[in-house]
């Protein structure tokens, strides 16, 4: 990845690629290896970013932050008042056009089969209905209390459970909003806690208190939750060493760093009694609590060999904001198929407006997704890694039965498939493919070590969708 990519990926507080994949921790509790495995079958899932600031069209939370980055910039100029009104968007969101119902098709039809929401931001606002704090869309001061899906979270879990969706509730660990996090007695220089809990152990005690009971009413009240997606890296155990490793190489923002235990093992174990075999994803912190990894924004450029995801936004940024641009329907199937023959998942971020409804532009992409996948998808779903996973403009997968497929990724412009391909060094079970979506066979020859397919013109005229086309050599059972 050059610079200029990777600076433009590092959005919001997103950790290096190379620090996020370094530390994983296998997992030896049989249910939730289980529940593991099925979801590294699902391959595509969708992620949602929502809250009464996306009123504001602005990042997600961050610009109650002091750290003076230019991605969280403050549209107006005095912090105090700032934070007044941003509190007070609580007062006017309103999405009376949210149809959890519409979102849960349209995601299905594109071929996803998980979903992760945003329960609860960094800054604290509860788009469920936690009996903890009022700052939430179920509070009587937010006008969409009376609305009989007030309680959005949860219809959003259920209307994607009926739709054999996999359940993900993303749930911040830091609460800007917490008075047990950042204490009204002092300022707040960063996105740490605000006080030393050395000094007041008592109030961080509450803050860890007030935080389990948060996750269990998420785990006790909407029905059955598959992943518990925690974010805020920050928050965690530092031993002394590491909080001085991490001074040294963490930006000079966010110097305060200091050991915010949370009580992960408690957190987990908790959970596990309601939700048996959960996943639980303790992002960016190496330990046994990360049970999948989470590179954000960013692919790996090779293939890992433990479980992980790349979460992305199908716009530059994770909530709603105005007249952003859409990522290509190729590029979001490309990144697909790229993750997916590196062994990854792909979680697609859609950030919801105001009103409560996606714009058009997300629905157009899930359609053209959708579109490809109904062709394609055999060649996605349930896949592993073959090496090499990929070869020039081809990604290989396989599935358990030995078939193997070749996904050609198209470039724009390109509307047929080249005369000549090559394929590497593949294992193949037969050299006979057919390209999915017609009724056409063409053979893999060997030249030398690699293997090449030769496409005749009438064929490579005649394929079709586009984007990308799959050859499928079937496996011993086929
Ligand atoms: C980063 C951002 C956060 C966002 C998350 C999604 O950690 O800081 O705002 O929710 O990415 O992956």
């Amino acid at each position: 990845m050059s610079s200029e990519e990777k600076k433009e990926s590092l959005h919001a507080g997103a950790v290096e690629i190379e620090k996020v994949i370094k530390e994983y921790y296998p997992v030896d509790d049989p249910l939730v290896l289980k529940k593991l495995r099925q979801w590294q079958d699902l391959k595509f899932g969708l992620l949602m970013h929502w809250a009464p600031s996306s009123q504001w069209g602005i990042v997600e939370s961050w610009s109650l932050c002091s750290e003076d980055e230019d991605w969280c910039k403050r549209k107006i100029e005095n912090y105090t008042d700032y934070k007044k009104q941003y509190d007070g968007l609580k007062k006017t969101f309103n999405p009376v056009k949210f149809n959890p119902q519409k979102w849960a098709d349209a995601a299905k039809s594109a071929g996803m089969k998980y979903v992760v929401f945003t329960t609860k931001h960094h800054d604290g606002f509860c788009m469920f209905d936690s009996q903890y704090t009022d700052y939430k869309v179920t509070d009587a001061e937010c006008p969409f209390h009376s609305n009989p899906k007030s309680n959005i979270a949860k219809e959003i879990f259920n209307e994607f459970r009926k739709k054999d969706f996999m359940i993900g509730a993303y749930f911040s660990k830091p609460d800007w909003h917490s008075d047990y996090f950042w204490w009204q007695r002092f300022a707040t220089p960063d996105r740490n806690a605000n006080y030393d809990i050395k000094k007041y152990p008592e109030r961080w005690q509450k803050f860890v208190d007030f935080t389990q009971n948060q996750i269990d009413e998420l785990m006790t009240d909407y029905g059955k939750i598959d992943i518990l997606w925690l974010d805020g890296c920050w928050v965690r155990h530092f031993s002394e060493p590491e909080i001085e490793a991490e001074r040294k190489i963490s930006s000079s923002n966010i110097h305060r760093i200091q050991n915010q235990d949370i009580n992960m093992p408690q957190i987990a174990t908790n959970s596990r009694k309601k939700q048996p075999g959960l996943i639980v994803v303790d992002r960016a912190v190496p330990g046994p609590h990360q049970n999948y990894l989470t590179p954000e924004n960013q692919v790996p450029d090779k293939t890992l060999p433990y479980p992980w995801e790349t979460c992305m936004p199908m716009t530059p940024s994770w909530s709603y904001e105005p007249e952003l641009e859409y990522k290509s329907s190729r590029k979001l199937i490309h990144l697909l198929v790229d993750i997916v023959a590196k062994g990854g998942n792909f979680l697609l971020n859609i950030a919801p407006t105001a009103e409560g409804d996606y714009e058009p532009e997300a629905y157009e992409r899930l359609k053209d997704i959708g579109e490809w996948m109904e062709i394609n998808s055999e060649a996605i779903y349930s896949t592993h890694p073959i090496q090499p996973y990929k070869e020039g403009k081809v990604c290989f997968t396989q599935l358990n039965d030995k078939t193997v497929y070749a996904i050609y990724l198209a470039d724009e412009g390109e509307d047929k498939l080249p005369a000549r391909l090559n394929l590497g060094e593949l294992l193949l079970p037969t050299t006979t493919a057919e390209i999915l979506g017609t009724k056409i066979s063409v053979r893999a020859i060997k030249n030398g070590k690699n293997y090449e397919v030769e496409f005749p013109e009438s064929i490579r005229n005649n394929i079709p969708n586009k984007y990308a086309w799959t050859l499928k050599f079937s496996g011993i059972a086929k």
